[in-house]
């Protein structure tokens, strides 16, 4: 029999590719005992998943992973109840809002936080810059105090290790839920104080949402700004340095994107493709299903394996090689189902961050680049990517002339 390495595996967390070619090849619908749930790994089955609506394909199963540090969410919701809550959130997170409002938000702690080092020569990528940047804008965009960057920070770490604890260790989930203690004695206070003192910031717009008569309560809104610590935070942490790193052991796409900033987007999307920060997204079936020649029981847990779906030799061709111009992906961030890859999912579910997301990325890779004309890695250093349900280089150390040297 063909040998898979288990996703829980040392051998998988090392390089989880080469699994998932054998599962795509091999065993596309693959019944996996520790996680209790089978895995997808074609495009085809994962996108199905995906954009099914909501027949088959649920996401009621997110609770042992969210509820306990988050409580409930719009990642957990289906059907009409999702669709209003959506509505209440998304308008913040496109058009005239993310452009007037945030733009300059993502400027400045971009830009903030390179002036941090760029005197300095060397600096870590992922502790200096990508951890840091999209964690600060949220924290910003809602309107807290910028003295409590550091302790947001310290939730946002901490509802991470959370989302990855597949294996489900004791004490990274009682560290989760002292999270959940904190940051609610910490948000709630604040959201009562802004529902009398409304202003331009997204905490005001969510306090003010109101869609069919619905409006947030107060455990809502934090609820879901506990949310954005983890899928816009992470997320977007583990793209930025995706992003260098693939960049960076390609010189000569580095080199063009130097050239022509609008490759950024290409660049960002071939990195979602090759390099997806999350690997693997839950869903649960209402109805016994057929997929890829296997049958699932109604009442299953689905692991969609977006890291192996992206992969998929009948989507994309030479599929292991990272190559911002290929012509099977555009660079469209549009909400729609119009797949490039499906690193922010699709269908009722896709990514509601993607453009603030694309914005960040755009800024910031661009302000580094700027900050940095002869940044390179540090001599000898291979970048690794580390973890298993999100994924992304653990460091990225880099030189450079410093900035007045
Ligand atoms: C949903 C990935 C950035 C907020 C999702 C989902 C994925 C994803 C895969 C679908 C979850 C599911 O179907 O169960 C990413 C990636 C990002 C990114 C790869 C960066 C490159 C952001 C940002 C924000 C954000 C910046 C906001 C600050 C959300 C929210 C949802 C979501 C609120 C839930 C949508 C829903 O359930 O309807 N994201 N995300 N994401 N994302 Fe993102």
């Amino acid at each position: 029999a063909q040998h898979i390495p288990d996703i829980l595996s040392p051998e998988f967390a090392a390089d989880p590719y080469p699994a998932y070619r054998s599962m795509r090849e091999h065993a596309p619908l693959l019944w996996h005992e520790p996680t209790g749930s089978y895995l997808l790994s074609r495009y085809e089955d994962v996108e199905r998943a995906f954009k099914d609506k909501e027949s088959v394909f649920t996401t009621e199963n997110y609770d042992w992973q969210l509820e306990p540090v988050h409580g409930r969410t719009i990642v957990q919701l289906s059907g009409r109840e999702h669709a209003v809550r959506r509505a209440l959130v998304a308008p913040a997170f496109r058009g005239s809002d993310l452009r007037d409002k945030f733009l300059p938000v993502i400027e400045s702690n971009s830009r903030e936080l390179i002036d941090a080092f760029r005197h300095k020569g060397e600096v870590d990528l992922v502790d200096s810059f990508a951890t840091r940047f999209p964690v600060n804008v949220i924290a910003d965009m809602l309107g807290l105090d910028k003295a409590d960057h550091d302790r947001f920070h310290g939730w946002y770490t901490s509802v991470v290790a959370y989302f990855g604890n597949l294996a489900r260790d004791p004490d990274v989930a009682a560290a989760g839920e002292r999270t959940r203690v904190e940051f609610t004695e910490y948000m709630i206070p604040i959201i009562q104080e802004r529902r009398e003192n409304l202003g331009e910031d997204l905490l005001s717009t969510l306090c003010a949402a109101e869609v069919d008569g619905v409006r947030m309560s107060d455990e809502d809104i934090k609820a879901f700004c506990s949310l954005l610590l983890a899928a816009g935070g992470e997320t977007t942490d583990k793209a930025i340095a995706g992003m260098f790193a693939n960049l960076l052991v390609h010189p000569d796409q580095m080199a063009a994107v130097r050239e022509d900033r609008s490759l950024i987007d290409r660049a960002l999307a071939e990195t979602l493709r090759f390099t997806p920060p999350v690997h693997m997204i839950m869903r649960q079936t209402a109805a016994e299903v057929t997929v890829s020649g296997g049958t699932i029981p109604a009442g299953a847990t689905v692991t969609c394996l977006i890291g192996a779906a992206n992969r998929d030799e009948e989507r994309y061709r030479d599929p292991d090689r990272f190559d911002i111009f290929r012509d099977d992906l555009t660079a469209t961030t549009a909400f729609s189902a119009a797949a490039d890859h499906l690193a922010f999912a699709l269908g009722r579910h896709f990514c509601v961050g993607a453009l603030l997301a694309r914005a960040e990325v755009r800024t910031g890779v661009g302000q580094l680049l700027d900050a940095m004309p002869d940044l390179r890695l540090a001599d000898g250093f291979v970048p690794r990517e580390q973890g298993v349900f999100t994924r992304g280089p653990r460091s990225l150390p880099v030189r450079f002339t410093p900035a007045g040297g």
